[in-house]
């Protein structure tokens, strides 16, 4: 069975072109489980009602979260309704929403899990235990387990995919915007990307547009960031896995834009 993992969805482009990839993503790696990271879906900050359910309707099975989880207030509602939605599960107790899933299919059922980093980003709870309590929960329906860990830390990451080898079926992380390529299969099965990417514009910076961002740097004043124009591109990953064991086999690399383009 295989997982495609889109990375952070940003605004309009983004989503444009995830709609129009999928199709064909799926005609070529015939995916048993679609997921993605939303965090950014709405003009790059958060997640709207309307636009989740657009992306659930595409055939992303779940959305995953990070630390723009709270930046459109329709989320709230949201995460209290849709149990596809899911935010970083290490978010203090009392936060709406939760931060584990799952996903059924013909071949069996696929725990999906997001924890959000504290490295360079807000002090939340552990990250590392609340991942022993998910995974401990998740284990008792399936071996099939996949995390998103939104981080900025490629560290925290690396140790995230390490502390949780042989344990889950996949770790990747997101929120950096840029994937890295550090793609393999840990020794107890887990396969692990450091960074999958983003879904969106691909000449800004991050996804955002370059004026802005440049300015900040060179005044230090404050800056509304708008989502860039201009071509976008897809970062993804593929994981595939034994359905028995829950250990994944192989892991590939997606990258689509204008130096990258489709093959089917
Ligand atoms: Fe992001
Ligand atoms: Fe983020």
């Amino acid at each position: 069975m295989r997982i495609l993992f889109l990375g952070d969805i940003v605004g309009a482009p983004g989503r444009d072109m995830v709609i129009e990839y999928l199709p064909r993503l799926k005609r070529k790696y015939q995916p048993t489980f679609i997921l993605a990271n939303g965090e950014n879906a709405a003009h790059g900050r958060g997640i709207t009602a309307k636009i989740a359910r657009v992306l659930l309707d595409a055939g992303i099975q779940a959305i995953t979260m990070g630390n723009h989880t709270w930046d459109n207030k329709e989320v709230f509602e949201l995460l209290e309704r849709e149990p596809r939605v899911i935010r970083p599960a290490n978010f203090p107790a009392g936060t709406p929403g939760t931060g584990i899933t799952y996903v059924k299919s013909a071949q069996g059922e696929l725990a999906v899990i997001n924890l959000q980093g504290r490295s360079f980003l807000p002090p939340l709870e552990c990250p590392f235990r609340m991942a022993d309590l998910l995974v401990e929960e998740a284990r008792k329906r399936t071996r099939l387990i996949f995390v998103d860990f939104h981080a900025e830390a490629t560290s925290e990451k690396q140790a995230m995919a390490w502390y949780l080898d042989g344990r889950v079926s996949a770790v990747v992380g997101t929120h950096t915007h840029v994937q890295t390529g550090d793609e393999r299969i840990l020794p107890g099965g887990t396969g692990y990307l450091t960074d999958v990417g983003m879904c969106g514009p691909m000449d800004g910076i991050l996804g955002m547009d370059r004026e802005a961002v440049i300015k900040k740097f060179l005044t230090q004043l404050p800056v509304r960031f708008e989502v860039a124009g201009g071509a976008s591109q897809i970062n993804a990953v593929l994981f595939t896995l034994d359905s028995v064991s829950g250990r994944a086999s192989d892991v590939e690399r997606i990258r689509i834009d204008a130096d990258h383009p489709f093959m089917e």
